[in-house]
């Protein structure tokens, strides 16, 4: 049987991860939201981190959003540590700090999706429900064949079904550990080594030559250029942060003052605009440097990024009261973009 041959791999292979030593759902459920768009290596130590600081989910529900996102710093996604935050002052409320224990109720919680209600179902409670990311949407794929696009409304029917019936009267926990390693690890999106797999006489891609193929993606979305100018106002050791509202990516996160444009600005367009005017009003100021434009690649978008460094002087401040100046050390305790972080800890002022 498949599941017993993914099964038995994985008793042999497996990592030892720290969330695979615990059935406490809380656990679980903060390293499944920190796996969803960031490496194992790096969720490590950021599942201790985070764990340490809030060891129950009324530790969390009881804290401040700021910390919350202070600790999430660099991990990217922030609307995924506001949702855990949300949904932990949720389970404080309704379900007095009890972590639910239906796979209905834990779908309802906010930022869980299928996925993650399943993993959290079948590894806290042994509950009945194939968990489907990523890893093994590439293993069924391949092993069955399954051409019918993963990101189709029809591909997700397709592949719950196959999941499910794959899974069999294997026990849900063990199972979907096992296929969801067995994809981050044997059966690897790209040059898998299929000599060395257990299952390759199984499988369809293999035996086709199709292994590059599949599994189909229908829509590859062109990314969104956004182009950020941020302004490094500077005075004796300090410099401006702001706090991001609205609801776009990085909201309620600190930054440096910062001009947004949908298309590529030349200094001189940068130094006429509105945005510009509304920082500077009169001021006569200098920039010191630009530097060069860094891209930081979101799933959808690419922000063009480029830090334009202006000394400001003691008298000047005062004009510049919307912002909060900060040496680098009152800093921390801001939650920044790993873009502004990596730039604050690289800037000798
Ligand atoms: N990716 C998503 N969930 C995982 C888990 N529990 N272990 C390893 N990788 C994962």
């Amino acid at each position: 049987m498949l599941n017993n041959q993914i099964i038995n791999w994985y008793c042999e292979n497996k990592r030892d991860l720290p969330w695979r030593n615990t059935k406490d759902p809380y656990l679980i459920w903060i390293s499944e939201i920190m796996l969803q768009q960031t490496r194992v290596v790096t969720a490590i130590d950021y599942y201790y981190k985070f764990t340490k600081r809030f060891p129950t989910v009324t530790d969390l529900a009881l804290a401040d959003e700021q910390e919350v996102l202070n600790l999430w710093q660099g991990l990217g996604y922030y609307s995924r540590a506001r949702n855990l935050h949300h949904a932990a002052k949720t389970i404080h409320t309704i379900y007095k700090g009890i972590f639910p224990n239906t796979y209905k109720e834990i779908l309802a919680l906010k930022g869980v999706g299928s996925y993650t209600a399943a993993a959290i179902s079948s590894f806290a409670y042994n509950l009945p429900y194939a968990a489907i990311d990523g890893n093994v949407y590439r293993v069924l794929a391949r092993l069955f064949g399954i051409e019918t696009p993963i990101d189709s409304t029809e591909g997700k029917k397709v592949f719950q079904n196959l999941a499910t019936e794959t899974m069999g009267n294997a026990r849900p926990e063990v199972y979907n550990q096992a296929i969801i390693e067995f994809g981050a690890l044997q059966c690897t999106p790209k040059s898998p080594n299929c000599s060395t797999c257990p299952v390759h006489s199984n499988c369809f891609a293999y035996s086709s030559n199709m292994v590059d193929q599949l599994p189909v993606k229908s829509k590859q979305i062109k990314p969104k250029n956004r182009y950020f100018y941020y302004l490094f106002l500077s005075c004796s050791g300090r410099f401006a942060i702001e706090k991001r509202e609205g609801k776009d990516i990085w909201q309620n996160m600190y930054q440096y003052p910062l001009i947004e444009s949908n298309f590529e600005l030349s200094t001189e367009q940068l130094l006429q605009s509105d945005q510009w005017n509304d920082i500077f009003d009169s001021s006569n100021l200098v920039i010191q440097s630009i530097s060069d434009n860094i891209v930081h690649k979101l799933t959808h978008q690419n922000i063009n990024t480029k830090f334009i460094h202006i000394d400001i002087s003691a008298e000047e401040i005062k004009n510049f009261e919307r912002f909060i100046f900060v040496n680098k050390k009152e800093s921390e305790e801001y939650p920044f973009p790993k873009l502004i972080n990596n730039h604050i800890l690289n800037c000798d002022i």
